[in-house]
């Protein structure tokens, strides 16, 4: 049974699932409330720090330990969190030394994404559940990787393609089922920013507080530069992955679960850095397309830096079926018919306004609890990591296309490509010695 029927009926059809329905205040009604989950946030001058609001707000979660290489970025999310739970974590720049942590239950994973399979491996071998931001791997080994690991260690694992998690997105999902639209066969996304120019940067001094060393971890060395750290590092091939796989992820995601698709059987990826002269490795301009064996397709449209919404939205996938078309992103959907009249909308608020915690993304609130609740009490995941490595697969083999300029043939059965050995050898990468990831 395909992954989308599977979740129709075991989250939609049967009504929709308690996770999207429950506030963290019934859940400590249904559950056992002494079963407090321990985590730790790894990477937290960004997505990390907000992901620790998240986690705080979560039922009976305890953050014991903020994991960052800045010694500035630990203590800004340790005393944030202090102030918000009333215990202290321990600030920690050596993530080896956090899994050794008996009682730990989860990793969550923020750190820039050369990071995110190698970490989410260790702390499987040390027994450790994981929330890995997308995406799950650097490249599409990685992703491949990360699959194995979870099913030789059994743990939970989920990626933070947090839409999968939206009552909104479940409700889509079963518009579909009902053939609202009749059948899919299309879906369009996109991502427009206005993103400005890192520059040319130039070799620097280390900053005192930044252990560069570990910072590095995983990722052939190279000397520090000063337009990389933080952020910038997503448009450097060595650590980053680009915008298709920052943000067109989610997208993608949406569009692949949508549309009911898996691997797909050809790639091709049209593109450049054409805005701007400056350091980025990754196309600025791109149009990747996914053609799947079963007269379905998928266009995703990048614009970092022209912010032209399309279709009224900076983000968000639209669904095209032989009776209809579904815009979907973030905060919800709309439906309508074949001339593009309106037949349904559902929005919902993007924040969750609680008592001691205000602006925790609902979106993300509803994915963490769904995996708070699979380590408690194996309740099925929104988003195995098989379905996060699906997604960022297509991701991968499109910025492998827009590398070696030509279309990729790909196996339908397990998204690797067929008869090209120069896009092969894009499919993993090197690793600084001693640091390889081995499952
Ligand atoms: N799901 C989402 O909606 C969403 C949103 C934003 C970012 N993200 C993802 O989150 C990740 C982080 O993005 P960001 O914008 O916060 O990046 P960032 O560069 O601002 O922050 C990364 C942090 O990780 C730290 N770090 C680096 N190596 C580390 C190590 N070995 N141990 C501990 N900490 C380490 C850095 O010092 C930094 O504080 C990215 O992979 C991104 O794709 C997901």
């Amino acid at each position: 049974m395909s992954s989308r029927r599977k979740f129709v009926k075991s989250t939609v059809v049967g009504g929709i699932g308690l996770t999207f329905l429950s506030t963290a205040k019934s859940y400590s009604q249904i559950i056992g409330s002494n079963d407090r989950i321990n985590v730790a946030v790894m990477g937290t001058n960004s997505r990390g720090h907000a992901l620790t609001k998240v986690f705080m707000a979560g039922d009976n979660v305890l953050i014991t330990h903020i994991c960052d290489v800045d010694s500035k970025v630990v203590d800004k999310t340790v005393t944030m969190a202090h102030e918000t739970q009333g215990s202290k974590p321990k600030g920690e720049k050596d993530i080896r030394k956090v899994l050794e942590t008996k009682d730990l239950d989860l990793l969550v994973i923020a750190a820039p994404d050369h990071w995110h399979a190698p970490a989410a491996i260790m702390a499987l071998q040390a027994g450790k559940n994981v929330y890995v931001e997308k995406p799950c791997g650097q490249n599409a080994r990685e992703g491949e990787l990360i699959v194995e690991a979870q099913k030789k260690y059994g743990k939970v694992v989920q990626m933070g393609n947090q839409q999968r998690s939206g009552i909104f997105t479940a409700a889509a999902l079963k518009d579909i089922a009902e053939g609202l639209i009749g059948n899919t066969y299309h879906a369009k996304c996109w991502y427009s920013n206005k993103r400005e120019s890192i520059g040319h940067g130039k070799t620097a001094a280390i900053p005192a507080e930044l252990d560069y060393e570990l910072w590095q971890g995983p990722a052939p060395r190279e000397d520090y530069r000063d337009n990389v750290i933080h952020y910038n590092w997503h448009w450097f091939k060595n650590w980053g992955t680009g915008e298709i796989c920052n943000n067109g992820t989610h997208a993608i995601d949406v569009a692949r679960w949508l549309l009911d698709v898996e691997y797909p059987t050809k790639v091709t990826s049209a593109g450049g850095r054409y805005h701007v002269d400056d350091d980025w490795e990754f196309p600025d301009t791109q149009t990747a397309a996914f053609e799947f064996g079963d007269k379905k397709s998928i266009a995703w449209e990048c614009l970092s830096r022209n912010g032209m919404p399309i279709y009224d939205q900076m983000t968000g996938t639209l669904i095209q079926g032989t009776k209809g078309n579904m815009l979907v992103n973030t905060n919800g959907y709309r439906l309508y018919d074949k001339s593009g009249k309106q037949i349904k909308e559902l929005l919902s608020d993007s924040t969750l306004d609680t008592a001691d915690l205000v602006g925790v993304n609902k979106l993300s609130y509803n994915h963490a609890t769904n995996t708070l609740n699979a380590i408690r009490k194996g309740e099925q995941l929104n988003s195995p990591i098989i379905e996060g490595h699906k997604s960022v697969l297509l991701c991968h083999l499109g910025n492998i296309a827009q590398q070696v300029g030509r279309t990729l043939q790909i196996d339908h059965t397990n998204g690797h490509i067929i008869d090209d050995d120069q896009a092969s050898a894009l499919w993993g990468r090197e690793y600084a010695k001693g640091w390889e990831p081995v499952v």
